[in-house]
């Protein structure tokens, strides 16, 4: 096969990756956990060209129509191309064509879901078998850290050793464990202002730092107890306090940065209003202004409900805990 076209998730993280070891390599200072999703996915076709030239980098249309993607775009995918092909053994150059369901850069992780597809899909391009940590790796080669853990689907941790140069992601449980909705509450489709690549340079920089870290094992154990043993209220307490921390630190980091827009607590209220009338349902968000409710199945049309009357809500995206990647015949040219 020299083409292929693979479909991975994005993911929201209970426990945050803030803050690196190696930025280019994207190797974390603590772990993270989080859940795959199902709706927020990007489909990307790869060709492997073996003679030598450059990499083609296209974006794909609802339509079907391809265009040229923004040199900036492009260079970051050609780069990770070259790295993943150096990883893969293979010469020559690549055709992609990609396609989000979602709003980019708006932190709904579609550097998570981009850069998975990626490395599944130029993988199965070059004929190669997919392993779950080696793919976790390819993905992470690519410098985005959230892409190592949307190789996997449903509750994932990464990584097992935060020292580990071969750092990769592992499934904590299956989609099936657990049946949880994540409403992405959209109050702004725009891309961020500051990337998170430097956001996690910056976090440094805060006072606040180094106090997270610390409390961070306590807080990665809730959580990998609270999935195991379905329990809500703990793992929304947890993500929820974790969110506020990641912001606490971004507000804080120098020079400062501004993730929240109105609309970010206006659904903050919402929710906790919710709570208040006896909704079990919290809220996490990530570098980024959109707030993601999470929430059971049998509370979700209650909750959608809610956060569509919230003024600054201009966009619900309804989705759920869901697979890891997944190979296509589907092509995109
Ligand atoms: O995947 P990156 O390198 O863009 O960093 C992701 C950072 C957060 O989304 C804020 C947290 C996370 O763990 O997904």
């Amino acid at each position: 096969m020299s083409k292929a076209t693979a479909i991975a998730a994005a993911n929201i993280a209970f426990i945050k990756y803030w803050g690196a070891q190696d930025l280019d390599r994207a190797l974390p200072l603590n772990q993270s956990i989080s859940m795959t999703l199902s709706e927020c996915v990007t489909r990307t076709t790869v060709e492997h060209l073996p003679e030598e030239g450059e990499h083609l980098i296209q974006l794909a249309g609802e339509e079907g129509d391809l265009i040229q993607a923004t040199p900036a775009f492009a260079a970051r995918i050609a780069h990770h191309l070259s790295e993943l092909a150096r990883d893969l053994g293979v010469e020559g150059a690549f055709r992609v064509a990609t396609i989000n369901t979602f709003p980019s850069a708006a932190g709904i992780a579609s550097s998570a879901s981009g850069f998975a597809a990626l490395a599944t899909a130029t993988t199965a391009a070059v004929g190669q078998e997919w392993d779950a940590s080696r793919m976790s790796i390819r993905a992470r080669l690519s410098g985005s850290g959230s892409a190592a853990r949307s190789v996997l689907g449903g509750y994932v941790e990464w990584p097992r050793e935060i020292k580990d140069p071969e750092s990769a992601a592992h499934q904590l449980a299956g989609p099936e464990h657990w049946e949880l909705c994540d409403l992405v509450a959209v109050v702004d489709a725009g891309a961020k202002g500051v990337s998170s690549r430097d956001g996690h340079r910056r976090a440094l920089s805060s006072p606040y730092f180094r106090q997270r870290l610390n409390g961070l094992p306590r807080r990665l154990e809730t959580v990998r107890r609270s999935i195991a043993a379905r329990d809500l209220v703990a793992l929304g307490e947890a993500a929820e306090a974790e969110a506020i921390d990641l912001h606490l630190i971004a507000m804080s980091s120098d020079p400062p940065i501004f993730y929240w827009r109105p609309g970010t607590l206006a659904v903050l209220e919402r929710v906790r209003g919710l709570r208040h009338e006896g909704c079990a349902v919290y809220a996490t968000m990530d570098a980024g202004p959109n707030v993601h409710v999470i929430c059971e199945p049998e509370e979700e049309d209650r909750v959608a409900a809610a956060l569509g009357e919230v003024h600054e809500v201009i966009r619900l995206i309804r989705d759920r805990v869901g697979p890891g990647p997944r190979l296509s015949e589907e092509h995109l040219f």
